[in-house]
């Protein structure tokens, strides 16, 4: 095996990496403001309310936040390898990237706050606020994929 198909194996390896982690990540994101609403319908200090704040804290500790991280660090070994950095595709992916990101700190403190008992958002909103993943999931393969700009 040449160098360079070494080299070009390591980079689809990583990338399959990449997107092992991309799925996690999102489907995580799918699910928990889903368990936020189901848990603002419950009674404070009821049982059923301590069931959705153990659910949502191993969601977020075993399946979220791991996730999260993996992605950016592969994600970013792949930007730094093709030099990402000058492509316009990336520029908008890497903006909706960091809104994702931001979208998964909000969703995390929140989980903190329903715990704590507060009910910061109605379950309307919770539900709009879902869409966000899907659609930035949308934009985001269209632009790795087809590569418009
Ligand atoms: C966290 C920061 C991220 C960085 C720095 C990053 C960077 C990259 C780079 C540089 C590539 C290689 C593109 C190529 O080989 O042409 C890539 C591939 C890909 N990324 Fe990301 N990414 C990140 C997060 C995400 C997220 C959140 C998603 C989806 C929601 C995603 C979806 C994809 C897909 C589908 C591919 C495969 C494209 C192909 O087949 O060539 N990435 N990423």
């Amino acid at each position: 095996m040449t160098f360079g198909t070494a080299f070009a194996m390591t980079y689809l390896w990583i990338k399959a990496a990449h997107l092992i982690f991309v799925i996690f990540w999102i489907a995580g994101l799918f699910m928990l403001p889903r368990y936020y609403i189901y848990h603002q319908e419950s009674a404070p200090g009821s049982d059923e309310e301590r069931r959705w704040i153990d659910r949502e804290r191993k969601l977020r500790s075993i399946i979220l936040t791991p996730a999260m991280i993996a992605v950016w660090v592969f994600g970013l070994i792949l930007a730094y390898t093709i030099g990402a950095w000058t492509m316009g595709w990336f520029h908008l992916k890497f903006l909706l990237v960091i809104g994702l990101t931001g979208y998964h700190g909000y969703m995390v403190a929140y989980g903190k706050r329903l715990a704590r008992g507060e009910r910061p958002v109605t379950g309307k909103a919770l539900r709009l606020m879902n869409e966000v993943p899907g659609i930035a999931t949308a934009i985001i393969v269209v632009l790795v994929i087809v590569k418009p700009f």
